[in-house]
């Protein structure tokens, strides 16, 4: 199946959208102006897409904010209803959008069709979820009150989002937000469009009322200044880079915003001596090439005892040799392009960076034949803290590894970082994995588990790697108000 076929098919079928969604139509930029999208893949212009601005981010809060006066007030059958609609038709068109990640994003469409089936399940846990904001009565600290607790939708959001995840990241904020009775106006990231527009689509069909879902994107700073600026806009969600997210939280300030931050994290991943080793090479695989190495939860930092340390890096060395690297459409293939050529730059930068402080290339190493932006799944031997690479996300195929000796060593290295979102252990011994799970500085542990997320459970980080939690009973939190009501004088 060829990126050309798959893109005529789409457009046929209505899911090739390339004007924003404004108020449930479809919208060029004022200025009729445009940004195209290329498939990483190949290099070829996929689409062009309007490129908006400060004008049509205001037109769409506008939007967004007139929908809320009534969404807002919808009881929350109705929004599970049609929240389930949405879900329904995603499953129902998980191929063709599985497809659509495969052509902007890059990864293998098997993982892509994934990546819908876990964006879904976040839609329907929050359609389900809908029904359960409950709120509290208080026991009364007078005899003549009564004390009670509601929950309100915060009201309209700005949802910035992520290349790496062009589907779930946006699936993951938007359902609780409309579950909660919010509308919101999401800004994707302009390298991977496609995805959202193509969510909007199906968000219309599911009969979701006009001005609940709007997607502007073109100017990323403009969209955001305009999403900030407005008083109308209650908070802000975001996924993406730290120093994005530090920006926006600053700028969130001026009109006091709620603000959930998903940020980049550096993940450590400890193989202790007393490790099941293909329980450990399975999970560091899930964990570190998921995406291709583009994940935030990707081990960033592979930290092996030296016990284990030779063993653990010819099976992990061996493994790697046998994956299937090349376009997200051809059968086999695991790993798929990076996103763009600076990703590209930005690995082998880290790497030589490493290579010429004494880290040794153990497979891999170097771009891919194939070209683009193909890069060899890489084990590099011998790191430690003075390489960039052990403080910065490489988001890349590349597995670095570090070797100690001691348990608190070991937890000593993996905290010593600002960013605290995920990390993994493998060990058979259960005390042990209980005592550095808990003395970890981070939202996720995978214990003996490489691929650890899911709709039930809480994403997020501490320290630098973000504010909140996404997906779980919590995520819900991030879109509702507590309002205080006492009555008196009884
Ligand atoms: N913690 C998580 O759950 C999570 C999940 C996925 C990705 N990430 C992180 O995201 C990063 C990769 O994504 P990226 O490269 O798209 O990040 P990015 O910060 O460059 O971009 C994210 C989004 O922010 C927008 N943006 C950029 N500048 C802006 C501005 N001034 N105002 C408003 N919006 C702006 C972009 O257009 C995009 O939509 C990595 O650091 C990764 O770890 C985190």
């Amino acid at each position: 199946m060829g990126a050309n076929d798959v893109l005529a098919r789409l457009n046929s079928s209505g899911f090739l959208q390339t004007r924003g969604f404004i108020g449930g139509k479809w919208v060029d930029a004022y200025d009729g102006k445009t940004i195209q999208v290329n498939n990483p893949a190949t290099g070829q212009v996929i689409a062009d897409v309007a490129c908006m601005g400060t004008k049509e981010a205001n037109v769409a809060i506008a939007s967004a904010y007139e929908a809320f006066q009534t969404w807002g007030k919808t009881t929350a059958a109705e929004r599970s209803k049609l929240l389930k609609k949405w879900y329904d038709l995603i499953i129902a068109n998980k191929e063709q959008l599985g497809e659509l990640i495969t052509l902007e994003q890059g990864k293998p469409l098997n993982e892509a069709i994934g990546e819908v089936s876990l964006g879904a399940s976040y839609i329907e846990f929050y359609a389900e979820e809908a029904k359960r904001i409950y709120g509290d009565i208080v026991p009364a600290n007078l005899p003549n009150r009564r004390l009670f607790l509601i929950k309100q939708p915060v009201g309209v959001v700005g949802a910035i989002t992520p290349w790496n995840f062009p589907f779930a990241m946006i699936a993951r904020k938007v359902g609780p937000a409309l579950a909660a009775g919010c509308t919101v106006v999401i800004k994707p990231s302009e390298l991977t469009p496609l995805c959202a527009l193509a969510a909007a689509e199906l968000s219309r069909r599911a009969g979701i009322p006009p001005g609940v879902v709007n997607v502007v994107m073109g100017i990323a700073p403009e969209i955001g200044d305009a999403l900030l600026a407005s008083t109308q806009v209650r908070k802000i969600t975001f996924t993406g880079s730290t120093a994005v997210g530090k920006k926006l939280m600053a700028g969130a300030a001026g009109t006091v915003k709620k603000v959930s931050l998903e940020l980049g994290g550096n993940a450590p991943c400890i193989i202790f001596d007393d490790a099941d080793l293909e329980v450990a090479i399975k999970g560091t695989l899930g964990a570190k090439f998921r995406n291709t190495g583009q994940t935030c939860i990707c081990a960033n930092r592979i930290l092996v005892q030296e016990g284990i340390y030779d063993k653990f890096a010819r099976a992990l060395s061996d493994a790697i040799k046998n994956f299937k690297v090349g376009g997200g459409f051809n059968e086999g293939v695991v790993l798929g392009p990076l996103i763009n050529e600076a990703a590209v730059q930005k690995v082998d930068t880290l790497l030589q960076d490493a290579v010429s402080k004494g880290a040794e290339v153990l497979v891999g190493g170097k771009r891919h034949g194939l070209g683009f932006t193909f890069y060899e799944p890489t084990v590099i031997s011998n790191v430690n803290k003075e390489m960039r690479i052990s403080s910065e996300e490489v988001f890349g195929p590349v597995a670095p590894l570090l070797r100690f000796k001691t348990e608190e060593e070991a937890i000593s290295i993996a905290n010593d970082t600002d960013a605290g979102l995920a990390a993994y252990i493998f060990s058979t011994n259960a005390q042990r994995t209980w005592r550095v799970a808990e003395a970890l500085e981070c939202g996720i542990v995978g214990i003996n588990e490489g691929l650890v997320s899911s709709e039930v459970t809480p994403h997020g980080g501490v320290k630098q790697s973000g504010l909140g939690r996404e997906g779980s009973k919590y995520g819900m939190d991030e879109y509702l108000e507590i309002k205080y009501l006492c009555l008196g004088n009884l």
